[in-house]
């Protein structure tokens, strides 16, 4: 764990290939991802020429760059020989790691599933995972299509233009994650915010703790909104142990492990995976697939003239915006891999979307089609950890893509797409639309 095992610099490695300093530098930096072709460029070259390569650039551990769909793959479907190990699960600089390491007695990390290994995983998954299958959440159909209803609404509402990222895309998302934990209305203005916050330390527009100083000094995740989430989720806990009701807060609040509640740090934890991975992504997802169709009049045509496209029009999405960017996985033994040796303690960063721009994997994958098929997408990741909101997030868009096209005859981008500057999610801050409602 920690930094112990890592892979040194350069002239310790002699037999490794190495990312080109000026990509490395790319995919290390917030800033970076908020110019999207200019990083897939990078990765299409990488995979081109260096598919799995170290990156060892300054205020960075060194790690392995796997931009390739079948190593994402097989890296994450062996949790006992790739380890999530517990904070270094997601690319943080020695810095925040520093920080942390030095606060964790007062500041815990997370304690996810995403953090956590065999078996301490599954035991934790399972708690909640026949809330999230198929079976699971078939219940929460009408109650998501009354919000998409609404999103839509309040589009048609702006006249015939409007910030759809803004307006619609973040929205939604978070109101339906809220009905599934219980949490009222009132509490969206709060979520939005700490959800934002938690997650984009590095975006000075957002975070209120940014450090305009060097971006490698930020943090992964911001620790004002932490501590704002605990206590909020304190009280949230004690009031779902006491009155149990059948929402995914009571769920959790009162599941059990070895017959013993979980600590309330657990509890905050997984209260604060499921409401942030569950928001973001899935709004990241819906924007940047509405501004592909409204880029491609075509496409729009093409769906809004078959409904029966919309399920693989989502998945086109979720392969297309990738909101996660990447996950971290450990070594635990030497392996070998394209030709390179992986050695234990290395660190890797698993590229979903690189991976999702694989051109062994998808033909012609810088285009959006949304009748691709087939789509073998990783945006959800892959393996033991792949997404536990994964059909939830699907049937939201579905649902959303239903009533879009239901009402809205046209679209078009009125203004340039912003994404926010995050080396964690790839989120997309804003995006004028001009449309017509039928
Ligand atoms: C488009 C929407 C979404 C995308 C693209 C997405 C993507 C991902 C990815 C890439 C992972 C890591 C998988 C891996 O390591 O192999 C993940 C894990 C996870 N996601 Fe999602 N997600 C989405 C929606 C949701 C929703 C709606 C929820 C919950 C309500 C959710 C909850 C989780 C949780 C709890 C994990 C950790 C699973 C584990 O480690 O076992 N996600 N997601």
């Amino acid at each position: 764990m920690g930094c112990e095992g890592n892979v040194q610099a350069a002239g310790a490695r002699p037999e490794a290939d190495f990312v080109p300093p000026a990509i490395a530098r790319q995919v290390v930096s917030p800033s970076a991802y908020a110019d999207w072709e200019a990083i897939h460029r990078s990765f299409a070259e990488l995979r081109h020429n260096i598919p799995l390569g170290l990156v060892d650039t300054p205020g960075f551990d060194p790690f392995w760059l796997v931009t390739k769909h079948a190593d994402v793959m097989e890296i994450s479907r062996q949790p006992l020989i790739f380890s999530n190990n517990d904070h270094r699960c997601a690319l943080l600089s020695q810095s925040a790691e520093r920080q942390y390491l030095e606060n964790r007695e007062t500041a815990p990390f997370f304690r996810v599933l995403i953090t956590m290994d065999p078996p301490e995983h599954s035991i934790y998954r399972r708690l909640t995972f026949k809330n999230f299958t198929p079976k699971g959440i078939r219940g929460l159909e009408e109650d998501i299509r009354a919000l998409a209803i609404e999103s839509i609404d309040e589009m048609a509402a702006q006249g015939n233009m409007c910030d759809f990222a803004e307006r619609v895309a973040l929205r939604y998302p978070l109101r339906v994650i809220l009905s599934l934990m219980g949490l009222p209305r009132e509490d969206e203005d709060m979520m939005l915010r700490l959800t934002q916050e938690l997650f984009n330390p590095q975006d000075p527009e957002i975070s209120k703790s940014h450090s305009s100083v060097d971006e490698s000094e930020a943090s992964s995740y911001d620790l004002g909104a932490l501590a704002e989430f605990k206590q909020f989720f304190s009280d949230l806990i004690k009031a779902r142990r006491a009155n149990p009701t059948d929402d995914i807060a009571s769920v959790i609040a009162n599941a059990t492990v070895d017959g013993k509640l979980l600590s309330e740090w657990d509890v905050t934890s997984q209260y604060i995976a499921i409401l942030t991975a569950g928001h973001d992504t899935t709004s990241s997802s819906t924007a940047g697939g509405v501004g592909a169709l409204a880029e491609s009049p075509e496409q729009f045509t093409m769906v809004k003239n078959d409904r029966s496209l919309v399920p693989a029009l989502v998945e086109e999405c979720v392969r297309w915006t990738s909101p996660l960017l990447s996950f971290m996985r450990t070594a635990e033994r030497d392996y070998s891999l394209r030709g390179q040796t992986i050695r234990k303690g290395d660190w890797m960063m698993l590229s979903y979307p690189s991976a999702n721009r694989d051109e062994e994997v998808f033909e012609d994958p810088f285009t959006f089609k949304a009748n691709r098929a087939p789509n073998p997408q990783i945006g959800f990741g892959y393996g033991p950890h792949i997404c536990l909101g994964q059909h939830l997030g699907r049937l939201e868009m579905r649902i959303f893509f239903e009533e879009f096209f239901r009402r809205v005859r046209s679209i078009e981008l009125a203004g340039p797409v912003e994404r926010s500057r995050s080396i964690n999610v790839s989120a997309i801050k804003r995006m004028p639309v001009r449309f017509t409602m039928a």
